[in-house]
């Protein structure tokens, strides 16, 4: 990019970041995230680094933040109120260790660590003399901030009296905050009385405090965090060395105190907090965006100090953004086993809820109009955990007109076939199919997928492509026709991994009918459906003489689905296909009908680690033929974790919730 364009950029930058801006803070508008807003302004932030000449004076962006109203007097901060600097991996937490052994010299104490939950509200310090609450202010810009302690006064957790013996003087800082229930009850009311909703908590709570009239403070049910002690009289100083010290002062004068906190030997302690809060922080009845890291010694915080406005001895860890802003470059298109053309965004890569997200699919054309999403533009994209990355918003405002529409080619990309448009039955979406039965790209996707549905895990799409090359299959059948030596005269084919492959091919000539069917990738069976059909049919012979009548008859089959099986049956290409399967000993092994048994009914279970008899599809297929259901995360819901060895994070998340744990046995009890 040239200083130009850049400077163009930027301009539409600050225009969409002033505009969040505004729709967050005067219009509480809930659907600004603070993760679009920071990733632009990180954009732009770094659009300035490269090019200085761009920067503006008077930038709208470093003004409104942190000035005190003009509404409220002004209070001098004894002490000045800090920020905190942020880390966004373990990386970068180490790095700041590194850095802090640095500064500390080579005879540096062993570093111990306080961990506590980073509050997402409204800061606030609160002066007491002789006992009594005697000023709260808000922070302000660091140095003045505003006098709230009408308001903070009837805040039922901020205590107006310390119980004895408390300190001559005493400076507390902490967080205002708003329950996630508190909000959704006040949102319902706003909303009842024709008002804007309230964005998140921390709006809501600093709402609530930034205003002159107590009454409407105290009606918003706010709660009180505190976290440091800012300023303390020399009566009391004897009995805070650390920072954890400062914590339990701090409870044992009337504070609520999170219950959420940890003195840590080292980083991996830390971590492992971390790690804990990061699985209970979406039911925490509070918000909270990360946790803060402190060297728990406090004259070694002293010999740290402070750079800029923020203290070397402590870091705040967020947890990775969900939603970040990027740019699409292009959008190309890639062909499923089934013929369907899919969209595919390729974006300028970007960090997102931890990973770096480059591309994601588009689905189909209609998500693009409905996104009307072009070439060129610039993208709010979204991953959850390990949900696959989506574009979920155009920022049009950011076009700068050179934006290009995308148009499905009329031509298969990997075979050159005309493309056909086809409609669903209900007229609602349309779709881009090759029709090509030969198609390499089809053709090679339906192996893949046979493979994986049958679980041959020796098998995987680098192998499937060389054995195509190689000119050893054609289809997914042929794998059962390979004898080790096809294999093994295949250059790096060691011996040992073509008998393995061979005998995994081999153990799987006999899959349990939904996986079969499951297998065969007809249009709309996934996993649900193909078990659906083998229950209602038992064999495979039944299912494949069905007509489509049939097929109707079956509970959460729909005309779509059953259209789609029986012309899969008729198709003479899959006939062909599925005698030679039959040809090479492959026959699926029929359902056997057991769910006449509700033993299990309305248990739902959670699997973790490997057990040991029984792998987890038959654990699985058990649970649901009595009636039971299985689920893939731990919630309060879930009646029993069944665990195995090597459990993962679901084992202590069952834990926390009080989640009955079964091991192998007690389940196979349970099943009897
Ligand atoms: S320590 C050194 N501890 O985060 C100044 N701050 O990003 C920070 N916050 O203004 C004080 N929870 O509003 C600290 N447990 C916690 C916190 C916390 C939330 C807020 C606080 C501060 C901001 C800095």
């Amino acid at each position: 990019m040239n200083k130009d364009e850049a400077k163009k950029r930027a301009e539409k930058l600050r225009a969409e970041i002033s505009d969040l801006r505004f729709r967050y803070h005067v219009k509480n508008d809930p659907s600004v995230t603070d993760d679009i807003y920071d990733s632009l302004t990180r954009e732009l932030r770094s659009l300035e680094a490269k090019f200085p000449d761009i920067r503006l004076k008077d930038d709208p962006l470093s003004r409104v933040a942190g000035k005190p109203l003009p509404k409220f007097e002004k209070v001098s901060h004894k002490e000045r109120m800090l920020s905190l600097n942020d880390v966004f991996s373990y990386e970068e937490l180490e790095d700041w260790q590194n850095r802090i052994l640095k500064l500390l010299g080579s005879k540096a104490p062993k570093l111990g660590y306080f961990a506590e939950l980073k509050f997402d509200g409204l800061a606030i310090t609160l002066r007491y003399e002789n006992g009594k609450l005697v000023q709260g202010a808000t922070r302000g810009d660091g140095f003045v901030g505003e006098n709230v302690t009408e308001n903070v006064k009837v805040i039922s957790d901020i205590p107006l009296a310390l119980p004895k013996p408390y300190p001559a003087e005493i400076e507390v800082r902490g967080e205002v905050v708003m329950s996630k229930k508190t909000l959704e009850e006040l949102n319902a009311a706003q909303e009842k009385a024709g008002l804007p909703r309230f964005a998140n908590t921390r709006n809501a709570a600093a709402g609530a405090v930034r205003q002159l009239d107590s009454a409407l403070t105290k009606s918003r049910k706010l709660n009180f965090f505190a976290y440091d002690i800012a300023e303390l009289s020399p009566d009391f100083r004897v009995r805070t060395k650390k920072h954890s010290d400062e914590h339990r002062l701090l409870f044992s004068l009337g504070f609520p105190v999170s219950e959420h906190e940890k003195i840590c030997e080292d980083i991996s302690e830390v971590k492992k907090f971390i790690e804990g809060v990061r699985a209970i922080r979406e039911k925490f009845p509070f918000g909270t965006d990360g946790v803060v890291i402190s060297v728990d010694d406090l004259a070694l915080q002293d010999r740290l100090g402070v750079v800029g406005k923020a203290p070397r001895y402590m870091a705040a860890f967020k947890y990775p953004a969900e939603k970040a802003t990027t740019r699409v470059i292009d959008i190309t298109v890639q062909v499923g086993r089934t013929g369907v053309l899919t969209p595919l965004a390729h974006f300028e890569p970007t960090l997102v809820a931890g990973s770096t997200v480059s591309k994601a699919t588009l689905h189909n054309m209609d998500q693009i109009e409905r996104l009307d999403l072009r070439i060129g533009d610039t993208v709010v994209i979204q991953k959850a955990g390990d949900v696959i990355p989506e574009v979920v918003e155009v920022l049009v405002k950011l076009r700068s007109g050179k934006e290009k529409k995308f148009k499905m080619p009329a031509t298969c990309p990997a075979c050159s076939t005309k493309i056909e448009k086809r409609e669903n039955l209900a007229g609602e979406s349309v779709a881009y199919y090759c029709v090509n039965k030969h198609c390499p790209a089809k053709n090679i996707r339906s192996i893949n997928h046979f493979v994986s549905a049958l679980d041959i895990y020796e098998v995987g799409p680098k192998i499937i492509e060389r054995l195509k090359d190689e000119g050893l299959i054609t289809d997914a059948a042929d794998l059962f026709a390979l004898t080790e030596a096809d294999l093994s005269g295949l250059e790096r084919f060691g011996e040992k991994s073509a008998k393995n492959i061979i005998e995994s091919i081999r153990e799987k000539k006999n899959p349990p009918l939904p996986r079969f069917m499951m297998a065969l990738g007809i249009i709309h069976v996934g996993e649900e459906t193909a078990r659906d059909l083998a229950k209602h049919f038992g064999t495979f012979e039944k299912l494949r003489k069905a007509k489509k009548e049939n097929f109707d008859e079956i509970e959460n089959i729909g005309p779509a689905v059953s259209e789609s099986i029986s012309a899969y049956f008729a198709d003479a290409h899959n006939k062909k296909f599925l005698e030679k399967l039959f040809s090479l000993g492959v026959k699926p092994v029929s359902y056997k009908l057991q769910a006449t048994s509700y033993k299990l009914k309305d248990k739902i279970f959670v699997l973790t680690g490997t057990l040991p008899t029984l792998s987890r599809e038959e654990a699985k297929e058990k649970i649901i033929s009595l009636g039971g259901k299985v689920s893939s995360a731990v919630s309060k819901n879930t009646s029993y974790l069944l665990a195995g060895a090597d459990p993962g994070s679901k084992f202590t998340n069952a834990q926390k919730l009080g989640v009955k744990i079964i091991d192998e046995k007690d389940f196979l009890k349970l099943a009897k």
